[in-house]
């Protein structure tokens, strides 16, 4: 008889925004007539850019023709592609980082559940507390976090980093040594990031204590501040301690098409190993590249008008971020994020819990949210807007919860 792995198991109830799903699918059944909003979920609205469609469609004539077919994509990615971004993210920032260090995959969400595989299961993890689901769950999946506890909703061998008002939303350095290190920055869910000073903070602690850091920099676009850092490896010895895995979710559009990097220096190196050459193993074993269709539109994303679209679009969903702190602020509200991201981090009014939040702004205002509870222990009080809706869905969104 087959056996299972039990570690899925112990994962408490379904993904985030599962959970979510379900409850506002709920609703809109037993209320057909409500016109719901939704700002949960950090889905983006805004069509992809001309650019980069055109681009798209170049590439799927190329697929039509014999001569410019093409099958299998590299392992790796195409070297049209991992040369533009090294060019654009990296060179420009003055980064030194080769086309060959960089992993194009299908996206920073599978990237960052699946890197984890390259770390021993008795590795101890930290992480921000709130914190992006899936670092946790795919570390529970593998059988890396120990044992649940329902009061406390944390794991025994999970450390965790609470980030709240108090603290400015700032990870600080843990009391136990962890191995691997998870930051997102800009921060899902809070919205709020730290300088470049801080992040070389924990640059430096990695390479003290011999952790790895991932780096999760899906937001990056959003960066509106000058001391903050667009790349960990602005930050020195970077290379010998992060791995910084890039999307083109948010900056792009492409939720629905399925586009990311890791990038993984040769630098980084556990005793004599490379992660760089394990990665490389991972990938060739496990994946068989994105679609060459899909990194053509990335490869736009990098040209002059793919680059000057996209910068209209960041900005059409910061004035959204814009609307709805200042607009929540004059309402009273205490707000947070929306400067170097695109979410709203609030206090729930009234010392409600997030998820009785939740179902009085689905009842009453016919707005969806994301509960920061669901985001972790620390995320109890507070609530997560996304700025990726359409804008008049957004400043209708407002209006409504200004009325409550
Ligand atoms: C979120 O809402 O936190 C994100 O959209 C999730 C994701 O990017 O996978």
């Amino acid at each position: 008889m087959y056996k299972i792995n039990t570690n899925y198991q112990k994962l408490p109830g379904s993904y985030l925004f599962s959970t979510i799903a379900k409850k506002v699918n709920a609703y809109t059944a037993a209320h057909p007539d409500k016109q719901i909003i939704r700002l949960g979920i950090g889905d983006v609205t805004q069509p992809i850019a001309p650019a980069i469609i055109e681009a798209m469609h170049k590439a799927v004539d190329e697929m039509g023709r014999a001569e410019t077919f093409h099958g299998y994509a590299p392992d790796l990615g195409y070297e049209f592609l991992r040369s533009a971004i090294v060019e654009h993210d990296y060179k420009t920032r003055g980064c030194d980082i080769a086309a060959d260090e960089i992993f194009v995959s299908d996206g920073a969400k599978s990237d960052s559940a699946n890197i984890q595989e390259l770390f021993a299961q008795d590795n101890r993890i930290a992480v921000c507390d709130p914190v992006y689901p899936v670092y946790v769950d795919s570390n529970v999946m593998a059988g890396r976090t120990g044992t649940y506890d329902p009061a406390t909703e944390m794991w025994s061998d999970v450390i965790y980093m609470p980030c709240t008002m108090e603290n400015g939303f700032v990870p600080q350095l843990p009391k136990e040594t962890p191995d691997l290190i998870y930051l997102c920055l800009p921060n899902n869910p809070t919205g709020t990031t730290i300088t470049k000073d801080q992040l070389q903070t924990w640059v430096d602690y990695a390479n003290r204590v011999g952790a790895v850091i991932i780096y999760d920099a899906a937001y990056e676009a959003y960066i509106s501040e000058q001391d903050v850092a667009h790349s960990i490896y602005e930050c020195e010895g970077a290379k010998t301690c992060a791995i910084e895995l890039k999307s083109f979710s948010k900056n792009a559009g492409f939720t629905g098409v399925r586009l990311g990097y890791a990038v993984v220096p040769k630098e980084l190196k556990c005793g004599d190993v490379s992660l760089h050459d394990m990665w490389a193993r991972r990938h060739g074993t496990k994946f068989n590249g994105a679609p060459y269709i899909v990194q053509r539109a990335g490869e736009a994303v990098y040209s002059e008008a793919g680059r000057a679209q996209l910068k209209e679009q960041v900005a059409y969903y910061m004035e959204n971020a814009g609307a709805i702190k200042n607009g929540l602020k004059e309402a009273g509200y205490t707000v947070f994020g929306g400067v170097n991201a695109p979410y709203i981090w609030l206090k729930t009014p009234e010392n409600m819990t997030s998820w009785d939040f939740f179902d009085y702004l689905l009842e009453n205002a016919n707005v969806v949210g994301t509960p920061g509870a669901g985001f972790g222990p620390s995320g109890e009080g507070y609530f997560r807007l996304t700025a990726f809706g359409s804008r008049e869905n957004t400043l209708a969104a407002l209006a409504r919860i200004r009325k409550l």
